[in-house]
């Protein structure tokens, strides 16, 4: 077989794929969110022979799809879902067929304007200036991050100035994709001040401050806030206002993780508890998590475009003259990579499809789904934390005080009852050094009745659990 393939073959193709994507998502309201397997070993060698696609799909189906998570499905309630939005998987369709080249404006100046437009609306959305702003879109919520920190690594010139002198100020809470992007950018021994939190998980502003003055005190050199808007273990979303002013006063860079969080700004209720946003110096947003998109697209805004042109752009010297209305032309001078996937028509396309409405309506749906969850446990005898900002949240059983063992080993029972039932999946954590198990609601296909159904299934495994 030729690797140019004919029209007739093609067409034949792409029905089998589409209705293996139609059967697929017609499956999704019933099916399981989980199965614990995995695929059998050999099932999907690469043996050098020619297969059909009919067989290739069925293994996929056996092999991929219908094993571990299901991360398209409503019932999953883990981590932090997204869902993938149909409009995406055409854009990709459409990427990889053009194979456009998103990486430098030369080879494909609209695949890089859509990027940059996208880059813009998502500025938009949190109150980013247009002026001065440079963005990203990126695999994901860590390369995000990885880009944001090496640009304030470099703006404070930390690695020559010494980075263990250097302190940076954060939420035990904050995503570990943080510290490992500090160890990659050689600030493995900067000081990380974890900053005691609120009976609601966001971090004390005047624990902060006195923290700042007991370094400076010491001689050492505060570089850093990194606020989070949307914790992933809890989403909480800290005071991002009062941070801001702290890191103005004491001239650090300002930076927001609101990789889960952040989109919940397009919901009008919410908006208040991102005032504050607007002043990060870095800001880092996931679409394929708020804006429900399939994975591989994270976004990351820096205020500061020379300090990131001064980590990644490839001629230095260029630098100081080109910073002009018109620049930065090309992703490539921005990140890491140089070829990349066409990201922006995945965020772009399904933007344009359904306009931002449906998005916020999305996302607010579910905030009350998360807090009906919180009601029906609670009601069933679980305690619950606190009132959470956004859609994430935890619970766990009682047990010691119903005679049924230790609370953590009751609730990693419950846990592993849970993902062996699989018909709704969570996920656990542990939170002031308690086991709990999350639920964290951000797909726009779960509804109600996904929620009545993970509660049908906490009841099956609490009979279990308890050995009635
Ligand atoms: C708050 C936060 N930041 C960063 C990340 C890392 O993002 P990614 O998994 O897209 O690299 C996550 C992932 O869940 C997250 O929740």
């Amino acid at each position: 077989m030729n690797l140019v393939v004919k029209a007739e073959q093609r067409q034949e193709w792409m029905r089998e794929v589409t209705a293996f994507g139609d059967a697929f998502l017609a499956g999704l309201k019933d099916g399981p969110a989980f199965n614990a397997s995995g695929p059998e070993p050999g099932s999907l060698e690469i043996d050098g022979q020619q297969h059909d696609l009919t067989s290739l799909l069925k293994r996929f189906k056996e092999q991929v799809v219908n094993q571990g998570l299901n991360p398209a499905s409503g019932g999953h309630l883990g981590y932090i879902p997204g869902g993938g939005l149909y409009a995406s998987a055409m854009a990709d369709y459409l990427a990889a067929i053009t194979n456009e080249y998103a990486g430098v404006r030369f080879g494909s100046p609209g695949a890089v304007q859509i990027e940059h437009e996208v880059l813009r609306w998502i500025g938009g959305q949190f109150g980013f200036p247009e002026a001065g702003t440079v963005g990203n879109l990126t695999s994901g919520g860590s390369i995000a991050n990885l880009i944001a920190i090496t640009a304030a690594r470099d703006r404070h010139e930390v690695l020559k100035n010494g980075s263990s002198r250097h302190t940076v100020y954060v939420s035990e809470q904050a995503h570990h994709c943080i510290l490992k992007a500090f160890r990659i950018t050689g600030l493995g021994d900067t000081l990380f001040r974890m900053i005691p939190l609120d009976e609601r998980h966001r971090m004390r502003p005047e624990a902060m401050r006195k923290q700042i003055e007991a370094d400076l005190a010491e001689g050492l050199q505060p570089f850093m806030v990194i606020a989070s808007a949307g914790t992933t273990d809890t989403g909480a979303v800290d005071p991002l206002d009062v941070l801001a002013d702290l890191a103005e006063e004491y001239a650090m860079w300002f930076h927001v993780d609101a990789a889960y969080g952040g989109f919940f700004i397009m919901v009008d209720a919410l908006k208040p508890l991102f005032r504050g946003i607007e002043r990060a110096q870095s800001l880092v947003v996931d679409p394929h998590k708020g804006l429900f998109l399939p994975y591989g697209v994270g976004a990351v805004l820096v205020r500061d475009a020379e300090a990131v042109l001064k980590s990644h752009h490839y001629t230095p010297n260029y630098l100081q003259d080109a910073l002009d209305v018109s620049f930065p032309d090309s992703p490539a001078d921005l990140s890491p990579e140089l070829t990349k996937h066409f990201r922006g028509l995945r965020v772009w396309l399904p933007l344009q499809i359904h306009g931002d409405a449906p998005f916020a309506d999305a996302l607010a749906r579910t905030v009350e789904l998360t807090h009906y969850f919180r009601d029906q446990v609670e009601l069933r005898g679980f305690k619950i934390g606190p009132p959470p900002d956004l859609s994430v949240s935890y619970f766990w059983y009682p047990a010691q005080a119903n005679n049924l063992g230790s609370d953590d080993d009751f609730n990693a029972r419950l846990m592993t009852l849970m993902h062996q039932d699989g018909d709704v999946f969570h996920s656990s954590t542990t939170v002031g050094g308690r086991f709990v198990i999350r639920v964290a609601v951000l797909c726009f296909r779960t509804t109600r009745s996904t929620i009545d159904r993970s509660l049908a299934m906490i009841d099956r495994c609490m009979l279990q659990a308890s050995g009635k």
